[in-house]
């Protein structure tokens, strides 16, 4: 068929004016869109902002919150517990292990066989990925000098911080660096809210209007278990976020957290963890611990090999997060971590979003870390250390450490079952479907 010219010229601009309307409709809605967009990214922001300020670490005052984790999205669940009333039933003795079925637990890890003969390295890490260069100095910054120093009891801080353990000794502010801490662990910012105690085997931290405090280890690990005892602020703690974590601190960084978030008094503790990857983060897991946390020292401890990071309270897993060609990139095993503490105000989210907010009359808040055991790679040479390109020589990254026990996954389950209030995995609010980690870290389940 032939089409005049004429004819032709009038289906063209037909055409254009079509396109143009459909085009300004596309714009409209884009515009909708990225509206939507920009809000979301607002949060991310924030996030990062936080990131920011752990990396340029704060000055005295306003003290930002010393520990990166960005606030759970507003949409955090607080779901209701298992049990709605004070859910851990408190125990009538200290700290009866979570599963009773379960005999008492061995330790995590025994060391390796005497007749071990080390496998050839797993091909993901031979040759190991080239690791950045170490840090310059092995505090990301200076510890921070507070501006004008004021005495601590000046600022309403205690001029001595009642001490842990037998001594009776005073606690005096700033005496970081005469714990046992001291050899390996540095002050991360306010030195004047840390003290040793117990002749030297406790230090305590704390949080008080002005500012809180924290600690960092001199040298960053790759591999490795890692624990930390501490005992938490008693009383009414809501607002007060007390962490031990791990991280790699600079651009890119991997991390894994563990925050203890206080509440009102005779109200529990929830233990948030979470694990970042090259800056993403966003896989919250909230537990109730089976013990008053505020009572007695218990251990957290992270162990982290190629093929598996856990996550322990007292010996019990409570998280896993596995190695996997699928999740290769989700998994931190390029960067070395360092390990840190800190105790913080997170009233702002910390308490249900913001519902409850720190009562500051019966602040200083002391937190309390003793005996820390550190079984790892010191990250202390270039390119990388021999435990690292040799990392199978060593018990926690054999192949015992590379999966659970059955024992151990009776009671990770035991856990998962009655005492997770929150799991990032089961919430299609924020992640639909699941992120692919989730399916692989529990591949009995
Ligand atoms: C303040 O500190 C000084 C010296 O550290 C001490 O002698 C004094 O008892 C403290 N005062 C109070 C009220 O704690
Ligand atoms: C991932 O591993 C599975 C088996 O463990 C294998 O079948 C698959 O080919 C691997 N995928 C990739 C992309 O390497
Ligand atoms: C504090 O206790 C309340 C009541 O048991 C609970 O709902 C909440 O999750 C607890 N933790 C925090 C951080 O608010
Ligand atoms: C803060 O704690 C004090 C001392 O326990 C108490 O008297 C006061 O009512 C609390 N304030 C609020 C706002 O709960
Ligand atoms: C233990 O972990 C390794 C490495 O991730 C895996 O290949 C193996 O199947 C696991 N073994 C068991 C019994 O689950």
């Amino acid at each position: 068929m032939q089409i005049s010219f004429k004819n032709m010229c009038l289906v063209v601009l037909f055409c254009t004016l079509v396109l143009s309307e459909s085009m300004q409709i596309r714009a409209v809605s884009a515009r909708k869109r990225s509206g939507h967009l920009t809000h979301k990214h607002t949060h991310h922001t924030k996030g990062h902002h936080l990131i920011h300020h752990h990396h340029t670490l704060p000055t005295s005052s306003p003290p930002p919150p010393p520990h990166p984790s960005p606030p759970p999205p507003p949409h955090i669940p607080s779901p209701p517990p298992p049990h709605p009333s004070p859910p851990p039933p408190p125990p009538p003795h200290p700290s009866p292990p979570p599963p009773p079925h379960i005999p008492s637990p061995p330790p995590p890890h025994p060391s390796p066989p005497p007749t071990y003969i080390p496998p050839p390295p797993p091909p993901h890490i031979s040759p190991p990925p080239p690791p950045p260069p170490p840090p310059p100095s092995p505090l990301p910054s200076p510890p921070p000098t507070p501006q004008a120093p004021p005495p601590s009891n000046a600022s309403g801080g205690p001029s001595s911080v009642t001490g842990e353990g037998s001594d009776g000794g005073t606690c005096t502010p700033g005496s970081f660096s005469s714990s046992s801490f001291k050899d390996k662990y540095s002050i991360l910012f306010s030195g004047d809210h840390a003290c040793a105690t117990n002749f030297g085997n406790a230090v305590n931290i704390w949080l008080d209007k002005t500012t809180g405090c924290g600690f960092t280890s001199s040298h960053p690990y790759m591999f490795g278990y890692f624990s930390m005892k501490l005992k938490l602020v008693a009383g009414n703690s809501a607002g007060v976020v007390t962490t031990f974590y791990m991280s790699s601190m600079f651009k890119n960084h991997d991390e894994l957290d563990m925050e203890f978030l206080g509440n009102v008094s005779g109200e529990p503790y929830i233990l948030q963890t979470n694990i970042y990857s090259h800056d993403v983060g966003g896989r919250e897991q909230r537990i109730l611990l089976w013990f008053d946390p505020t009572a007695n020292y218990h251990t957290y401890a992270f162990l982290w090999n190629s093929r598996q990071i856990v996550f322990y309270v007292d010996d019990v897993p409570i998280r896993v997060h596995r190695y996997n060609n699928i999740t290769a990139n989700m998994y931190p095993n390029s960067k070395p971590m360092y390990l840190l503490t800190s105790i913080w105000d997170g009233e702002n989210w910390a308490t249900r979003g913001g519902l409850v907010k720190t009562n500051w009359s019966t602040a200083p808040f002391v937190a309390s870390y003793i005996q820390n055991s550190v079984d790892g790679c010191e990250w202390d040479k270039n390119p990388f250390p021999d435990c690292v390109s040799k990392t199978w020589q060593n018990w926690w990254d054999q192949p015992k450490a590379w999966n659970l026990t059955q024992t151990e996954r009776q009671k990770l389950e035991f856990v998962r079952d009655n005492y997770f209030v929150y799991d990032y995995c089961k919430d299609p609010k924020r992640y639909s479907p699941p992120p692919p980690e989730c399916a692989v870290n529990l591949p009995w389940a």
